[in-house]
């Protein structure tokens, strides 16, 4: 998410994004919109990822910024990617341009942490969910058991919105037969992805009902339809099988919901990048322990490869709720 606006004092003189992969980059789409008229000298160019400098579906906008006579460029954050790492920002520099850099950096990256994360990690940015009894249980006494709330449906509809990809371990897919789409709001569905070596999931189960595309890891092929079958070699990884063929596919972003299982191993590698429990006010007495977050997972993150805990009580409708809503 790339935004640039062409500043004057205290007056606008234009903005521009980038609308989509393989349109014009957002300093482009500010100047286009700024229109022909030289830029006047004292204008500043603000943008929140550093310009690029080489040529990918569109030329770099480096030289473009050059050419249009921009004095002077803030830009909150470099560009990982290893094409433009800093070479942007140089060019900018060695034709004389004055370069701001820093600039609400930490929101930068926030906003942009799935891109961030794929591009330094090589793996999607991966968040944790999960819905906890108040004793710490996921399910009562190996039965699905009603933990959420309606508002905590609508707010978990809107995460899976927000990710592109959606992984559930067998033994869930299993006693629960989940559909993972959205529903509660208005967004796109992600890829459905099944961590399934035994085959134990039904035939019939809605994952592979053909209305979403499934991704099913499995170590043997299994005459399913409606399900994109990829083999895990015998005594390889799942997990580093799952990352390497999302990010092979540019998935920037995974939503794992559960199980127990599945979400421990994640955790215990420390392939995560939030986690996002809800906890009930009532107590289960029993079932499948939920996992427990590691030390030193904090609230408030750092930096955008930080781990950052997320705990949402589900019987709190309004306010913390209505923060993650907007
Ligand atoms: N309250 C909640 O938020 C919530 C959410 C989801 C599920 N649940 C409940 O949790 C229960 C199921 O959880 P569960 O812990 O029993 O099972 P699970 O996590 O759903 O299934 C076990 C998963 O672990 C995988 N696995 C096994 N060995 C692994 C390894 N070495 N590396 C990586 N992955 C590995 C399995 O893959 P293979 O099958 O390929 O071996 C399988 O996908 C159900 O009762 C469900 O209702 C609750």
């Amino acid at each position: 998410m790339v935004g640039a606006v062409l500043v004057q004092g205290d007056r606008i003189l234009a903005e521009g994004w980038h609308h989509r992969t393989g349109s014009a980059h957002a300093e482009r789409d500010c100047l286009a919109r700024f229109g022909d008229s030289p830029v006047p000298d004292d204008a500043v160019l603000y943008v929140n990822l550093e310009p690029c400098a080489h040529h990918g579906r569109t030329p770099p906008c480096a030289d473009l910024i050059i050419e249009r006579g921009v004095q002077h460029v803030v830009v909150a954050q470099r560009d990982p990617f290893p094409e433009v790492n800093g070479q942007g920002i140089e060019r900018l520099k060695r034709a004389g341009i004055e370069v701001t850099e820093g600039v609400l950096a930490f929101e930068a990256r926030w906003m942009n942490r799935r891109f961030l994360t794929s591009v330094t990690r090589q793996r999607p940015y991966i968040v944790l969910k999960w819905a906890q009894s108040a004793d710490g249980f996921l399910n009562d006494h190996g039965r699905s058991a009603r933990i959420s709330s309606v508002e905590t449906d609508v707010l978990v509809h809107r995460w899976r919105s927000e990710e592109q990809a959606i992984l559930v371990g067998s033994r869930t897919a299993l006693s629960d037969d989940p559909r993972l789409d959205v529903r509660h709001v208005q967004g796109r569905s992600p890829l459905r992805v099944l961590l399934d070596r035994k085959g134990i999931t039904p035939k019939g189960a809605k994952l592979f009902d053909g209305s979403l595309p499934t991704l099913l890891f499995t170590s043997a092929n299994r005459p399913v339809v409606g399900a994109e079958q990829m083999v895990v070699e015998s005594g390889s990884d799942p997990i580093e099988a799952i990352l390497t063929e999302l990010n092979r596919r540019s998935i920037r972003s995974l939503l794992i919901e559960g199980g127990a299982e599945l979400l421990m191993h994640f955790l215990r590698t420390g392939n995560w990048n939030e986690a996002r429990v809800i906890t009930s006010a009532s107590a289960l007495n029993g079932g499948t322990k939920a996992p427990r977050v590691p030390a030193p997972a904090c609230r408030i993150a750092s930096s955008s490869t930080d781990s950052i805990a997320y705990h949402i009580n589900a019987s709190h409708q309004t306010e913390p709720l209505a923060a993650w809503l907007w």
